[in-house]
């Protein structure tokens, strides 16, 4: 993102890359967070992003995607779960972060409401739990349905195992609501989820002691309680029984998953909590106030959070929200906020919502919990494209439900006290080893430094020295003029950086690899073959070599520490289908500085082949500029990039590793996975002036959808110009090249 905001880009063009670098990270984070239960950066940066989202879309509408994090809720649901559909959709809440986002909260009702100061307006203040959204359907008081949130609109049915939930009435007994969609959170006590955690681990050790792969502790209670809620423990426990037992080690194995399976079972039973928030569709009006509601809902035996209040005014959120943050650290449950709601039902549906919010609540969040510590040491640590981040070592402290012992430093100006924007932080004080620290985290992710305690920095400490060389291979470290960040200069004589680049390659990001993790990429790094001295795994084509390799070498894996039959087989199984991929994978999988995701979809659009790619790329047949020129008429393809794509494929070393790679895998042809029955298939478009129907960006991802290929200029790579209003040079170029120009309107039929 840096080297965005680095470029000298018009404001136009900043709003625009800032829109889609948000929209990408965010999207990216929505799943982690409620698909893989993996969250990747902490709640309160990502809700702050949101919120910049929101503003930048307001401002510039014509570079909102299509399909933005501000217009949906969470995730989509995981697979393996039947989809239904909620009867109202599940929305979230709107975030303040201070007093006058409170303020402007009420303002805002009042204005849309024409509400004067002189008229009254209640809140219900409740804790806002650190939980997974459900949603409960009763028909005549019996539970008939329980689906998580999803994307909203569908969630995952998860009745079966919230029916063996001990905390959720199944029964209500006289209710008066015939249909009534309950709206909750489920959530663990932090007590239980510790006592999980400490029976997990014995059952850990147990099996590190029998050399079979252990099971996970939860990273903290939101984790636990969705993997709880989300898990298949019924079919888990079936087939853990049907196994036929063989050896010692597989009889131990079947142990622990199954006993890894009853915990989960008991822990579903008797270590999920749930709280009532609000309700979903409901068959008749019950109350006309929320208070009011939540206290009937009780009265029926469905669990509404104690520690609620009603607030008759902004100033009793005030005093509530303060005193909810100095009981923070005594709650038996996690909190990220305070949910205020107005009180009064029929201004609810007088203001409505927007399409990911009701307008009539709001989260107040908390501060992160902030501890001091001591920083003890600065560990460097290199990643794949070399890059040196700092990680402060911490004498071990709770914070946020968790102990912490690491910390980011991000770089060198973080570390002198200079912000990425040339600012002060921490008022200029900087980070020293031995300082006392204090540490904040939120969300679940790597802890931030926010203030050093100067009174209490030992009297020889140092600055600390920002290494010149890298501390892996002992190359030169070099940070370049206007660049934040320090590089190592080894490339592929650095452990970490190939280390680093194989196991980008089986990552997520990359092939995706199942049970192929960094792990063990890793150990079969550091596996030598005996005759050869070999490595098992030196670069990415020898993942696929690793099996015959092997089997030359006379060794067999299920002998070695840590590995059974079935998890051998289910390795080399993996690998076998990995042979087969789409080229956009690939060339993402090669981990080329610059080229992301999306670009590298574009980059496969373009060549359509590995063949032709290969005929660029690692052939000498073409000019350097030739094919800077070609590239930079890509949509969002600039020189930085293409540069480093060519010098990338111009290094000696990654072409061995191509010529390793390439002749164990099937590179499947654009193509091959196009839509066939488009108009646009295959096609290559510029859009040029303005469009009126459509935003630009719009219309972009409409034409890649249906397999086109988009270009910012004219060349013999386009097919088709659209042309609205204001298109003079493009008009002009394309008539040259006899490229047909369509208008707006043929353009919004072909697509039709
Ligand atoms: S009210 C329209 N009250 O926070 C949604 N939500 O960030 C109304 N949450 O999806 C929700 N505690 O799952 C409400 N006391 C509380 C809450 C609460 C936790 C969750 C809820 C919601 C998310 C919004």
């Amino acid at each position: 993102m840096d080297d965005l905001f680095s470029a000298n880009l018009s404001d136009d063009l900043n709003a625009k890359a800032l829109i889609d670098a948000l929209t990408a990270e965010l999207v990216e984070a929505n799943k982690a967070y409620h698909e893989l239960d993996n969250p990747i950066i902490p709640d309160d940066e990502f809700d702050r992003k949101l919120a910049q989202l929101r503003r930048l879309e307001v401002l510039y509408p014509q570079f909102k995607k299509v399909i933005s994090p501000t217009d949906t809720v969470g995730g989509q649901p995981s697979k393996g779960f039947q989809k239904v559909k909620h009867a109202e959709a599940m929305l979230s809440l709107d975030n303040a972060f201070e007093s006058e986002d409170i303020l402007d909260f009420e303002e805002r009702i009042r204005r849309v409401l024409n509400l004067n100061k002189s008229v009254q307006l209640k809140y219900v203040a409740e804790p806002k739990i650190d939980g997974l959204a459900i949603s409960l359907t009763y028909k005549k008081g019996i539970l008939v349905q329980a689906a998580t949130r999803g994307g909203g609109v569908e969630g995952e049915d998860v009745t079966e195992n919230v029916y063996k939930i001990d905390s959720i009435p199944k029964n209500l007994v006289d209710f008066p609501i015939d249909f009534i969609e309950v709206r909750g959170e489920v959530f663990m006590n932090r007590n239980d989820f510790d006592e999980l955690n400490y029976e997990l681990q014995k059952l850990i050790d147990f099996a590190i002691k029998k050399e079979i792969n252990p099971i996970k502790l939860y990273i903290n209670p939101r984790n636990a309680a969705a993997g709880t809620l989300r898990q298949k423990t019924v079919e888990t426990e079936k087939k853990t029984k049907a196994r036929k037992k063989k050896n010692e080690k597989t009889k131990a194995s079947y142990w622990v998953k199954k006993q890894w399976a009853n915990k989960q079972l008991e822990t579903l039973k008797g270590r999920l909590s749930f709280f009532c928030h609000g309700w979903g569709a409901v068959s008749n009006p019950f109350a006309e106030s929320q208070w009011v509601a939540l206290n009937l809902l009780n009265k029926f035996g469905i669990p509404v959070v104690k520690e609620r209040q009603l607030c008759q005014s902004v100033d009793d959120i005030f005093d509530y929200y303060e005193k909810i943050i100095k009981q923070r650290p005594y709650f038996s449950y996690e909190i990220d906020g305070i949910a205020v709601k107005l009180d009064d039902l029929n201004l609810h549906s007088r203001l409505g919502s927007s399409s990911t919010s009701p307008r009539w609540a709001i989260a107040y969040k908390l501060p992160p919990e902030k501890v001091w510590t001591v920083l003890k040491d600065i560990d460097i640590q290199v990643g794949r494209t070399g890059t040196l981040s700092p990680v402060g070592k911490l004498k071990p402290v709770y914070v946020g439900g968790v102990y912490v012992s690491n910390v980011t430093l991000h770089n060198e100006d973080y570390i002198t006290g200079i912000s990425s924007d040339s600012q002060s932080i921490r008022k200029g004080k900087d980070i020293r080893v031995g300082d006392t620290v204090e540490i904040y985290r939120s969300g679940d992710v790597i802890p931030k430094v926010s203030d050093v305690d100067l009174s209490k920095r030992p009297e020889d400490s140092v600055p600390f020295k920002f290494p010149s060389t890298c501390p892996v291979c002992g190359n030169k470290a070099i940070r370049l003029e206007g660049d934040s960040v320090t590089r190592c200069v080894g490339e592929f004589d650095c452990r970490a950086q190939v280390l680093g680049r194989i196991q980008y390659f089986v990552s997520s990001e990359g092939l995706n690899f199942d049970g192929l993790g960094a792990n063990l990429i890793e150990q079969f790094y550091d596996r030598r073959f005996p005759t050869s001295n070999r490595r098992w795994i030196e670069n990415p084509g020898d993942i696929f070599k690793l099996k015959s390799e092997l089997e030359k070498a006379g060794i067999d894996l299920i002998q070695e520490k840590g590995w059974e039959e079935k998890s051998v087989q289910g390795l080399f199984a993996e690998i076998e289908k990995k042979r087969e991929v789409q080229l956009d994978r690939l060339l993402t999988a090669l981990g080329i500085r610059y080229l992301g995701v999306q670009t590298a979809q574009r980059l496969a659009q373009h060549f359509q082949s590995w063949n032709n790619f290969a005929n660029t790329f690692l052939s000498d047949t073409q000019e350097e500029t030739t094919i800077v020129n070609d590239l930079c008429s890509i949509d969002g393809f600039g020189e930085v990039m293409v540069t480093s794509i060519i010098q990338t494929f111009n290094n000696p070393t990654f072409k061995k590793w191509l010529d390793n790679l390439i002749p164990e895998l099937l590179v499947q042809d654009v193509e091959g996975v196009q839509k066939t029955d488009s108009v646009l298939s295959g096609l290559g478009i510029v859009f040029s002036g303005k469009l009126e129907q459509m935003t630009r960006s719009e219309a972009k991802i409409k034409a890649e959808a249906l397999g086109a290929r988009i270009y910012n200029s004219v060349s013999k790579n386009v097919d088709l110009v659209v042309a609205g209003p204001g298109s003079r040079k493009k008009t002009k170029d394309a008539e040259a090249l006899k490229i047909k120009i369509i208008s707006e309107d043929i353009w919004l039929k072909m697509i039709s």
